[in-house]
């Protein structure tokens, strides 16, 4: 092979070692190549009917919403987006790992709760981290959420319980070989201002999603799968894919939490970023236990508009990350517009309750705008609840967050979470939940 011939096949190699770092990436803030992020050229769309039951009747009460159509909407999420959520909930045990009563310097208490799903010890199992204030004297308002690294990344305390599960490599935050070592503990700390939150008077659960579902495409035989789904040969086309095994796992925290005497069980809150951020949106409509909703630049698939098209798209994230969706997401490749569902009825389904989208100015792949538009577009049904919903379509002023019964931000900055989105989280959970 000659220099010429040679080129083109490094050139393929390296690209598809770039995608691969990409794909692996949970810092990502780059704008790939090749996708639209010009406001100018999103196509012409209609959206689906919000109040429109199937056999084309008009919804116009809150009754028709609440009895009908809502039902309607969840089973198309569950038939052409996120699945099934999994079948034969298992009789969770759980057992307390470890209490701290003065823990973040006195200010916290901290525990780590097993939740086994089987009754063998070394089966699918995941890790609650909890913190609550040390003078809450009631129980306390929590939000919940996933983290991408494991609980131990959360915050540096040798004590918290180093995951033993998979874990993305990532040499630099000290994950080798799909193990975390000493040097990842509270490697993610930047986004759980763990102080912070208890300071204001609210608990922090939060879980390692690779407990439940490790994050790559294996064919769903490990995490929960290996144990409720032995047999994944030939998986339906609404399989839930890991989306829904995420959201199923904050579902699980919340019967624990629920039981918890240290936390209000009809004031949890969930949140999540980016692809957990979507996991959070799906969650919290599939589950009314959540008191409210956060969606941190949760992009395609969670709170942006499909049918946008501006920058991440259906085909794109169905074809890197196949595991997330159910298979008949996949009809919606280039073919958005025949979805019978647009992410605006993703916001619908979590209201009355309050829901908070929030955006970055330089993650364009998330598609900001088209995030603020889903929640503005649910406003419909806000409505007929008696809740008012965003005020208006204008592009929203970075840095000025709208908060009345749904919330909106756009901060500047990149794909990340910050002190900025939490204050907000917690002032807006002021307004809804003390
Ligand atoms: C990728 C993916 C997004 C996702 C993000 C993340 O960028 O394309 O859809 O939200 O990863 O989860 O970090």
């Amino acid at each position: 092979m000659n220099r010429s011939q040679l080129r083109p096949f490094v050139t393929i190699i390296v690209t598809s070692f770039a995608f691969v770092a990409l794909l692996h990436s949970s810092e990502v803030s780059a704008q790939p190549a090749g996708y639209n992020y010009d406001e100018s050229k999103v196509p012409d769309f209609d959206l689906p009917e919000l109040l429109k039951l199937l056999d084309g009747s008009a919804v116009k009460s809150d009754e028709d919403w609440t009895s009908k159509r809502r039902s309607e909407i969840l089973s198309l999420f569950r038939e052409h987006v996120f699945g099934n959520d999994p079948a034969g909930v298992p009789q969770l045990r759980t057992r307390e790992r470890s209490r701290k009563q003065d823990a973040l310097g006195g200010r916290a208490v901290r525990r780590q709760i097993t939740v086994f799903f089987s009754d063998d010890d070394d089966g699918p199992s995941m890790d609650i981290l909890i913190y609550t204030p040390t003078d809450a004297k009631t129980p306390v308002p929590c939000f919940m959420g996933l983290n991408f690294h494991g609980n131990h990344s959360v915050d540096p305390d040798p004590d918290i319980h180093l995951t033993t599960s998979w874990v993305r490599n990532d040499t630099k935050r000290g994950n080798i070989d799909h193990r975390a070592t000493e040097k990842s503990r509270g490697q993610s700390s930047s986004r759980w201002p763990v102080e912070m939150i208890v300071s204001r008077g609210y608990g922090l659960a939060t879980i390692y999603y690779g407990d439940v579902d490790p994050d790559f495409d294996d064919g769903f035989k490990n995490g929960i799968h290996s144990l409720l789904e032995p047999d994944t040969t030939e998986r339906a086309g609404n399989a839930g894919g890991s989306i829904s095994a995420w959201a199923w796992a904050l579902s699980r925290g919340l019967d624990v939490l629920e039981m918890d005497p240290l936390v209000d069980g009809s004031k949890v809150s969930t949140f999540g970023h980016s692809r957990l951020g979507k996991t959070s949106l799906w969650a919290g409509a599939s589950d009314e236990r959540f008191a409210m909703v956060i969606s941190n630049d949760s992009g395609c698939g969670g709170a942006a508009l499909s049918r946008r098209r501006f920058g991440e798209t259906v085909k794109r994230i169905n074809t890197s990350f196949p595991h997330w969706f159910c298979i008949n997401h996949r009809q919606y490749n280039e073919n958005e517009n025949a979805s019978p569902v647009d992410h605006h009825m993703l916001m619908a389904l979590i209201a009355p309750r309050p829901v908070y989208v929030a955006s970055a100015e330089d993650d364009k792949w998330a598609d900001p705008h088209g995030e603020m538009l889903s929640l503005y577009h649910a406003g419909p049904v806000f409505e007929l609840l008696g809740r008012s919903g965003l005020p208006s379509n204008d592009v929203a002023t970075v840095n000025k967050p709208i908060q009345t019964d749904v919330a909106y931000h756009i901060r500047t900055g990149k794909h990340d979470v910050t002190d900025f989105d939490w204050t907000q989280y917690m002032n807006f959970a002021d307004l809804h939940l003390k």
